[in-house]
């Protein structure tokens, strides 16, 4: 019965008119809110023709409402909770204080502050594309009182990723960031994260999964099937493969990892990868 939820979940196209009336009748006090993000996306969209200018239009418009509901969480339980959720995940792959982390859309540091927390200082980079919630993001560093240990936040323009030195980051993560992007933007990425990533280090993505028609909503939330994505890393030189793992916990996306050497088989990856990131050396 789940079973059959979550398989029709990841068939629907939400960009039909069917989907939406369905929606709105199901959901009917959800309607006003909708229209009236969906008019101001529209207005936004025509001061801001290109997708990172609209977004980051979007992202001020949202946290200067609340920056913790403006990446995602409704409550600051779930703020908690999605951040610990993505630290976690992570440490049970092997992540170590001394590693080079790299948050890409790091946002008010949902999970970053855990990351600063953990790591050797100086080792944590994120960056985003909105100064708005880049600002947020030093409010949580101060409320945190994680100062000493000095991370790097930038503003960045694009994914080109050109101001990071070469095989630098160990572990480069990206949530809820390709969920919220257009394919040329997630390509843009995948050309120039191998790069920056070292030999035995992997880059890990969320993104929203469909297993019918790829679509999107509002040029907010972007529907992709797995292949697409790792269709794109290969075409990269990026080894990919679906985290089976991240499905089994209560987030709604699915999770890729790519990495400069293949990956271990399914079922070894976690230890695997851990005596790799240990050694140091590929697997
Ligand atoms: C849903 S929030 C998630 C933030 C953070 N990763 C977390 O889990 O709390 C998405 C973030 O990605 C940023 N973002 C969206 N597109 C981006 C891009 N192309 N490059 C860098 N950051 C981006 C947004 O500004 C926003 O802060």
């Amino acid at each position: 019965m789940a079973q059959d939820a979550k398989s029709s979940k990841l068939r629907r196209n939400r960009s039909t008119v069917t989907h939406k009336i369905g929606y709105a009748l199901t959901h009917p006090a959800r309607v006003v809110p909708y229209l009236r993000r969906a008019a101001r996306d529209a207005w936004l969209r025509l001061k801001h023709p290109d997708h990172v200018g609209y977004y980051r239009a979007v992202m001020a418009s949202d946290t200067r409402r609340n920056p913790e509901a403006a990446v995602g969480s409704q409550t600051h339980e779930r703020w908690l909770a999605l951040g610990q959720m993505q630290f976690d995940y992570l440490i049970e792959h092997g992540l170590r204080p001394e590693h080079r982390m790299l948050d890409i859309g790091c946002g008010n540091l949902r999970g970053g502050w855990r990351f600063i927390d953990y790591l050797d200082t100086g080792n944590y980079y994120g960056i985003d594309i909105s100064p708005d919630i880049l600002i947020a993001a030093k409010k949580t560093l101060v409320e945190r009182d994680l100062q000493d240990k000095l991370p790097h936040l930038t503003l960045t323009g694009d994914l080109t990723l050109d101001f990071l030195p070469s095989r630098h980051f160990d572990i480069i993560h990206a949530h809820s960031v390709f969920s919220h992007s257009p394919l040329k933007v997630i390509e843009e990425c995948l050309a120039h994260v191998g790069r920056v990533l070292t030999d035995t280090g992997y880059f890990d993505f969320t993104f929203d999964r469909t297993e019918g028609v790829e679509h999107q909503v509002l040029r907010e939330d972007f529907y992709y099937r797995t292949e697409t994505l790792l269709q794109l890393a290969d075409k990269h030189g990026l080894h990919g493969r679906f985290m089976d793992d991240w499905e089994n916990r209560p987030h709604g996306q699915s999770k890729i990892r790519v990495s400069r050497s293949p990956l271990p088989g399914p079922g070894r990856e976690d230890e695997a990868q851990r005596q790799s990131l240990a050694r140091g050396s590929a697997v």
